[in-house]
């Protein structure tokens, strides 16, 4: 046994503190009587931190299955803090063009003053596509009459989980593309997360979570259902993937994974509590108990992004693209 202690209670005889996923009840009616977005994590200091730490545990393997090419048109909603949104334009080199559409003013200044530095004042253009950062809200986005139907490729992620009515967005991104052009979806399926072996509580706080996007209307599996959306859309599904998302004890990445579901869970402490579920002490509780567990020689945290790729219907000549 560790000095951590037992990482297991399950035969604790007191009651679990929540029911089964399953048998929570879902409520429909809140997504028809919402349209906007409501994003639960905030645009503090801390986790716009956490939100960069995120980016670079997964942005690699997500420009991998995108394989920009040289000159592509792109257009990223809810680009946050543009860091995949400068990658992609790194990638579509300067012939190319990148527009991000952000909601959040902080998000959007943090973005920008980012993109002065990455630039560093230099008197040559960036060897990168430009970058056209704007203000807007992704369902009504602010594109000019005549950028409609133009882009290579249309992308958001962890956008859609926070959406009461996602396929709202897909068909905006399939508006966006030109014929032949892409969509690419990337978001989350919260029920697949495993850790082991289980940290006290932390799974309790995990399913509490969850509820907390149904409680908002929101969808915490939308990643599953990421092909349909396209469908539904009216794109042509044409690959689905995971994106690893997770890690081990000896991994040089592993501490940032931890630090990034700990950030997750006290930046949403308070939607959390206000399930009923657990308290917010016992999130503290069990987060405080999650950082331990983390230096155990033997703990795995198994998690992973659902990445979609479809295509808009028609014949389109593409910039760069096959
Ligand atoms: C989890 S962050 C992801 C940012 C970025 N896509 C990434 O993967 O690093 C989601 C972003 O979507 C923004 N957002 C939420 N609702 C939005 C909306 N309706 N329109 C545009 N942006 C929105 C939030 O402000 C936040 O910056």
């Amino acid at each position: 046994m560790s000095s951590l202690g037992s990482p297991h209670r399950a035969t604790t005889p007191c009651q679990p503190l929540v029911r089964p996923l399953a048998e929570i009840p879902y409520d429909p009616g809140m997504r028809a009587r919402r349209r906007d977005s409501i994003y639960v994590h905030g645009t503090t200091r801390r986790e716009q931190a956490r939100l960069g730490m995120m980016n670079t545990l997964i942005n690699d393997r997500a420009l991998g299955l995108m394989d920009i090419r040289p000159g592509e048109w792109i257009v990223d909603f809810g680009s946050g803090l543009g860091q995949i949104t400068r990658a992609f334009a790194r990638a579509a080199g300067r012939s190319g063009r990148v527009v991000g559409i952000e909601r959040s003013p902080d998000q959007l200044r943090t973005a920008r003053r980012r993109l002065r530095v990455e630039d560093g004042g230099a008197r040559r253009a960036p060897a990168r596509a430009p970058i056209d950062l704007r203000l807007g809200d992704a369902l009504d986005p602010p594109l000019a009459p005549d950028e409609w139907g133009t882009f290579d490729t249309a992308h958001t992620r962890f956008l859609l989980e926070h959406l009461p009515r996602p396929v709202d967005l897909v068909r905006v991104m399939v508006r966006a593309v030109r014929p032949g052009g892409r969509v690419v979806l990337q978001d989350e399926d919260h029920d697949i997360l495993r850790l082991f072996p289980e940290p006290e509580g932390m799974m309790e706080v995990w399913r509490a979570y969850i509820r907390s996007y149904e409680r908002a209307g929101n969808d915490p599996s939308v990643g599953r259902r990421l092909v349909a959306l396209l469908h539904e859309a009216g794109a042509v599904p044409r690959r689905c993937d995971w994106i690893f998302f997770g890690g081990c004890a000896g991994e040089s990445r592993f501490p940032t994974l931890v630090e990034n579901l700990a950030r997750i869970l006290e930046g949403a402490a308070a939607a959390i509590a206000a399930t009923g579920l657990v308290s917010g002490r016992h999130v503290r509780a069990a987060v405080a108990r999650f950082r331990a567990w983390s230096r155990r020689p033997d703990a795995a945290l198994w998690f992973a992004v659902a990445w979609v790729e479809g295509i808009r219907p028609g014949r389109g000549s593409g910039r760069g693209m096959d």
